[in-house]
């Protein structure tokens, strides 16, 4: 069995589709959570679902070798980012490169970088009068929506979208592509492939 962690900030519904998609999946098997607020939608959905939680703080995080000696532990096959709002350290990084995974709502390397999460990236597509949004699956570096871009999908803009209905759109995309992407990156004999 390959193992995924992933780790999550918010309401949790990329979480959910990646916990739904695997669940009894022969090859592949979502190990556990990594979550820094307790009060975190996905944290609900991961006791639901009966995956084990780690909690941590910044402290854990940044300060610390406690997250990364977790994951060496329980020999995590590859780091799945979903919705998760701190920055990976370089400490995590250098021991996964290649195997930390990240889903941004719109088309990198546009629409990236600090502060653009959530709604925010939704704005700015509408404003700047973009035809196209969509998502992006990408393999993490040390800095923010940068690194190797593994998968895109694109939706249209029309001219009645607002923020609210383009998320929406970029939303199914994620639901409907990230669990795929992750089984065929593990399907890769463990070679994470990007191309
Ligand atoms: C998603 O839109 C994803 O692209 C971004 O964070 C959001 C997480 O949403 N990285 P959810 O918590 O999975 O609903």
């Amino acid at each position: 069995m390959k193992e995924i962690a992933v780790f999550a900030s918010g309401s949790g519904t990329n979480f959910q589709a990646i916990v739904d998609y695997f669940r009894n999946h022969k090859m592949i098997k979502v190990g556990t959570l990594f979550c820094n607020s307790p009060d975190a939608g996905a944290v609900r959905r991961a006791e639901k679902a009966g995956i084990p939680v780690v909690l941590f703080t910044k402290e854990d995080l940044y300060g610390s070798n406690k997250v990364l000696n977790i994951l060496l532990e329980k020999r995590i096959d590859l780091i799945v980012l979903a919705g998760f709002m701190w920055l990976i350290p370089p400490k995590i990084v250098s021991r996964f490169r290649g195997r930390i995974v990240n889903i941004h709502p719109a088309l990198l390397p546009k629409f990236g970088g600090k502060g653009m999460y959530g709604i925010n990236v939704h704005n700015e597509v509408i404003s700047n009068r973009e035809k196209v949004s969509g998502i992006t699956i990408h393999c993490i570096d040390e800095e923010y929506d940068r690194g190797e871009i593994v998968f895109q999908a694109i939706c249209d803009v029309s001219e009645d979208d607002t923020p609210a209905t383009l998320a929406e759109k970029v939303k199914d995309l994620e639901h409907r592509y990230y669990p795929v992407v992750i089984e065929k990156l593990l399907a890769d004999d463990n070679h994470v492939q990007f191309s």
